[in-house]
């Protein structure tokens, strides 16, 4: 951990902070003057965040730990609180995807991504909500997924979990209204990182990486209730759920199902 200059003194926790969007967003909150509380499984990536955050003069420090294990998320979150001080902003990433396809289901599988997606993201925010709340201020971020607006082919597992997390947060964000503490729904579509690498079908409007954390940072900033990027894709998503269902499944069964990547999932540390 290293001091910097343009300190604020306000500090963020990021899950999924080793890769992508939690890395993106990791290194431009640093650069807002945020110290930089830093959570994932893979502890050598988190280390060359921290790196590489410290070297531009900011505060980072890692706290590996598996979004899924609940006393362990509460515990890297304790511990960032005693390095840095409360968290103000608490920016719950972590994610994982992985085809639910029906001639091999595994119910395992859907609880696995129901644990990191969603239930990871409540853990987190058991541990930051209280003391926000004493405080009267805070931020609660979730980033959840335009696969959350409809429930998509070979998608079981991440679009429920995604649904479920936006409804979640939603809810949260209403009874939270006149505490200080705000709750901002981000609801990307496809963005370019290492999830969307391993993706054989088409990835309509895909964003680069910089200009989707720009957008994501700005709404952070402005405590947006929810960002829904990129438009065209958003709203083409969200228009879906009001087609008569009839409609709907024969759109969502055009999707090429000889696409769907071997196994399903983002490259990760071994279980
Ligand atoms: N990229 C897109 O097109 C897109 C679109 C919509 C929504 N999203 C959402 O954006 C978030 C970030 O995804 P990304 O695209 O940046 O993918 P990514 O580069 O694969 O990053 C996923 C992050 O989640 C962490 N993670 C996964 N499983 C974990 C676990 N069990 N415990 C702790 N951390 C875990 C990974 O770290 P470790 O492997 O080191 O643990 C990694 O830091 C996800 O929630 C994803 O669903 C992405």
């Amino acid at each position: 951990m290293t001091g910097s200059s343009g300190n604020t003194g306000r500090v963020c926790f990021i899950t999924g902070a080793s890769s992508g969007l939690g890395k993106g967003l990791a290194l431009r909150l640093a650069r807002e003057g945020y110290a930089v509380g830093l959570s994932a499984r893979r502890e050598t990536l988190l280390a060359e965040v921290a790196d590489r955050i410290q070297e531009e003069g900011g505060t980072a420090v890692s706290f590996p730990c598996d979004a899924s294990d609940g006393p362990a998320v509460v515990s890297a979150i304790r511990r960032c609180e005693e390095t840095l001080g409360p968290v103000n902003l608490l920016i719950a990433n972590a994610g994982m995807s992985l085809n639910t396809l029906v001639d091999s289901f595994d119910a395992a599988g859907v609880e696995k991504v129901l644990d990191v997606n969603l239930l990871g993201a409540v853990y987190a925010t058991e541990a930051v909500l209280a003391g926000m709340l004493d405080r009267g201020d805070g931020q609660i971020v979730a980033v959840s997924s335009i696969a959350g607006f409809a429930g998509l082919p070979m998608s079981a597992a991440y679009s429920a979990s995604k649904g479920g997390m936006t409804n979640f947060f939603e809810s949260l964000r209403i009874d939270l209204r006149g505490t200080g503490v705000d709750v901002t729904v981000i609801t990307p579509g496809f963005v370019r990182t290492p999830m969307t690498d391993h993706n054989r079908h088409a990835m309509p409007f895909i964003m680069d990486l910089e200009p989707a954390v720009e957008l994501m940072v700005k709404a952070i900033r402005k405590r947006k209730k929810s960002l829904a990027f990129p438009w065209p894709l958003a709203g083409l998503v969200w228009s879906l759920r009001v087609l008569p269902r009839p409609i709907y499944d024969w759109i969502a069964s055009r999707i090429d199902r000889t696409k769907a990547p071997e196994a399903g999932g983002p490259p990760g540390p071994p279980e």
